[in-house]
């Protein structure tokens, strides 16, 4: 199965299905006919599953950089980006991003500015990679005072969604990835009864269509690819509290799932969607296995202020929201608003 992301003269297929890592090398040779060698960034644990039999038909080369977000900092790009060039690698080679989110976030990145960009090609490991991070060429690292603070569009040529790879994810990614899904499940409309009999690759697929057609749209995201952040508000607030803390142990489909269950609690408040939204966001997360309760360590003022950090924020509280009119970004949320939806969402549960 193919999926074109449509981009004029850099338009790119997502290719998804079992084995699809196989078509490895005829994309490379096909897209980048000139390349010679190949740098395969990936980390230590996902090098040694069962499906890291990657071919690039060309010099290849392991890089290895650190497990998960770890990877994505300044510190890792630069060490990444003096192996890529003590091997040589020339503006006509490749890189190739193959691991979950934050490491084809960071390979991404490399490939932008090593030798001011190079070719890219991304095989995504994880639910979270393949319905989202992987695809519309937003590539980052992030500082210590928030995530993806320094990054650059750069599209691959190519994007590799193999979902024998998903086999080996933990319980606890494949759910945090579901979180996505169920973003997309709920932009697209869809209600929590059609979700009866689909496969993961099903979901997969689902995902990635409305990625890429949004993609096609608004490549650097002036309109509606905006609203793919829906539920991201909170989520980021979230995630950026836990690294603060040190305790990173909140997966991003986990904060996004807390986020798409406040954020129609918000719009409900507002008065833009009826309670049933409200049912239909907690029984397509609960059909899912996900959650969404806001957990009881964070503090309603430390999640405004964070959320007013949020870098899509342009300091006001800014939220994507459902309505008569359908999802819009919606800027200046009044804080007392956003307040009170959180106290009274805490106390639901
Ligand atoms: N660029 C974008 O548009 C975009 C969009 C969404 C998310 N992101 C970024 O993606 C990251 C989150 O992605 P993630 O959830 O994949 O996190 P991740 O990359 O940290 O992966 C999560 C864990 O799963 C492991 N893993 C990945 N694939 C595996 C496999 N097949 N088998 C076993 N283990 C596997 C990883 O080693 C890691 O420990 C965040 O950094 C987020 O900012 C980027």
């Amino acid at each position: 199965m193919r999926i074109t992301v449509d981009l004029a003269g850099r338009s790119y297929d997502v290719v998804l299905g079992d084995g699809a890592r196989r078509q490895l090398a005829a994309l490379i040779s096909q897209r980048a006919p000139r390349a010679r060698a190949a740098a395969i960034v990936t980390s230590p644990s996902l090098a040694r599953q069962p499906w890291f039999d990657l071919e690039t038909g060309l010099v290849q080369h392991v890089l290895e950089v650190p497990e998960g977000e770890s990877a994505k900092t300044l510190t890792v790009l630069d060490s990444l980006c003096e192996r890529l060039s003590e091997l040589g690698l020339s503006r006509s080679d490749v890189v190739v991003g193959v691991g979950g989110g934050a490491t084809t976030d960071l390979a991404g990145f490399a490939a932008a500015v090593y030798l001011r960009g190079v070719a890219l090609v991304q095989v995504p490991t994880s639910l979270v990679g393949q319905v989202d991070a992987a695809i519309g060429g937003k590539t980052a690292v992030n500082l210590r005072s928030g995530k993806n603070l320094v990054g650059s569009f750069h599209q691959p040529l190519g994007v590799l969604c193999d979902f024998e790879t998903l086999e080996t994810l933990s319980e606890r990614e494949r759910l945090g990835g579901l979180g996505e899904v169920a973003k997309c499940w709920l932009l697209e409309g869809r209600r929590a009864g059609q979700l009866t009999n689909e496969s993961t690759g099903d979901l997969v697929e689902m995902s990635v269509r409305l990625k890429a057609r949004v993609v096609s749209g608004d490549e650097f995201e002036g309109g509606e690819r905006a609203l793919l952040n829906y539920g991201h508000t909170l989520a980021h607030a979230l995630e950026i509290l836990s690294l603060k803390r040190g305790t990173d142990d909140l997966r991003h489909g986990e904060a996004v799932a807390i986020g798409l269950a406040f954020a129609v609690r918000l719009a409900h408040a507002l008065g833009r969607v009826g309670a049933d939204d409200i049912v239909n966001h907690d029984e397509v997360l609960k059909a899912l296995g996900l959650s969404g309760w806001l957990p009881e360590e964070f503090e309603v003022d430390e999640l405004i202020r964070a959320m007013g950090h949020d870098k899509k924020a342009n300091h006001d509280l800014t939220f994507v929201l459902n309505g008569a009119d359908g999802f819009e970004v919606v800027r200046a949320v009044d804080p007392s608003v956003v307040a009170d939806a959180l106290a009274s969402f805490r106390g639901e549960q």
